[in-house]
């Protein structure tokens, strides 16, 4: 199979490396902005730098992932799919809902395998939570409260703060990997939303902290706190389960904590982590994904989970505009 790359960011260098492990795979090139980190990969990696895209899919590669700022996706969207290419899109799929239907109708192409890059899915320690939930470990689930608490360290891209290119804040960059946990681990749609956003950093555009009351169909309830600090913090990204007989503290890149029968038991990561590193779960997504294309299975991230995720957040910061509950319209 061969495969190409759209930025080489952040992102696009973790999928660069988690690709770059699977056996049988050829990298046939890459495009980047940048000239000089685009020269470097480039020399670095022995590997084609294309100023345009078309080049790209003239080479016929299997798939592409879209690893660019917010604002450049629907352009590529529509390009590859109308080529029969199929895609990893880094989230979000969309800025927004007027945005998703602009890309709608080349996304459903029923031969085509797209995903988004949700990876939080693919931990350790969130895989193994869901199969507790399936497994009914700690029956019915009532309520999940989730909490992100991470730094805005200066090595993170400026365009992160403009909202013309990224959309959003705290809720878009980050909390959105919340949302979609939230929906796998619940096994169900949100029905409806209530938000608050505020700042600590007046100088920015866009919100760094959110707060969301979440209501799912199947009557499940839950709580996401995202914040986003201009300062050093203590980092911690936390999901509690409440079960009608049992308990699961997910704590992302260390571990989980099960609560059963009154028994808890701790599931220790740092040591697979220290192994495999941080950010171990793209090369499982990268596995998972080629698996999906060899087998034409669905990937465990559809693209209707990207078109949801879309829909939430426009329904979340509806609600803090409107300051009311909002239903979301699938
Ligand atoms: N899944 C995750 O855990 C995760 C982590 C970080 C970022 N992301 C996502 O990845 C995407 C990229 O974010 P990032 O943090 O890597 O940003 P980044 O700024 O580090 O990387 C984007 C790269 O794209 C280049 N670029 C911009 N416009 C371009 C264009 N039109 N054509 C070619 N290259 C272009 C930039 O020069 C930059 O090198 C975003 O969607 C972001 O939300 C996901």
């Amino acid at each position: 199979m061969k495969y190409a790359l759209l930025g080489i960011g952040q992102a696009g260098l973790r999928h660069y490396e988690a690709f770059k492990k699977i056996r049988r795979l050829k990298f046939i090139g890459f495009t980047e902005f940048d000239k000089k980190k685009a020269i470097n990969f480039s020399h670095k990696n022995n590997v084609k730098h294309y100023k345009n895209l078309k080049d790209i899919i003239n080479l016929k590669p299997d798939f592409i992932i879209i690893a660019l700022p917010h604002s450049f996706r629907l352009e590529e969207i529509k390009l590859c799919s109308i080529n029969n290419i199929n895609l990893i899109i880094e989230k979000p799929l969309a800025l927004n809902s007027t945005q998703l239907k602009l890309i709608e109708k080349y996304i459903y192409k029923k031969k085509l395998i797209h995903t988004i890059s949700f990876v939080h899915r693919y931990r350790k320690e969130v895989l193994k939570s869901k199969n507790f939930i399936i497994n009914n470990y700690i029956g019915k689930i009532k309520f999940i409260s989730e909490m992100m608490i991470s730094q805005k360290n200066a090595l993170l891209p400026k365009w992160i703060d403009d909202k013309k290119k990224s959309g959003g804040g705290v809720l878009l960059y980050n909390a959105i990997h919340s949302i979609d946990k939230l929906c796998f681990l619940a096994n169900s749609n949100i029905d409806y939303v209530f938000a608050k956003k505020t700042n600590i950093n007046n100088n920015i555009d866009v919100e760094d902290i959110i707060t969301v009351s979440i209501n799912f169909k199947n009557g499940l309830l839950a709580n996401l706190t995202a914040v986003f600090l201009p300062y050093k913090t203590t980092p911690k990204w936390e999901t509690k389960i409440f079960g009608d007989s049992g308990q699961i503290d997910i704590n992302i890149r260390k571990g989980l904590v099960l609560i059963k029968d009154n028994k808890i038991t701790n599931y220790d990561y740092l040591n697979y982590y220290k192994k495999n590193g941080q950010n171990y779960n793209f090369y499982a997504q990268a596995k998972s994904y080629i698996k999906s294309l060899k087998t034409k299975q669905p990937p465990l991230v559809s693209i209707k989970d990207g078109i949801n995720s879309v829909k939430i957040v426009d329904a979340i910061y509806k609600s803090t505009k409107l300051n009311k509950a909002i239903k979301i319209k699938y």
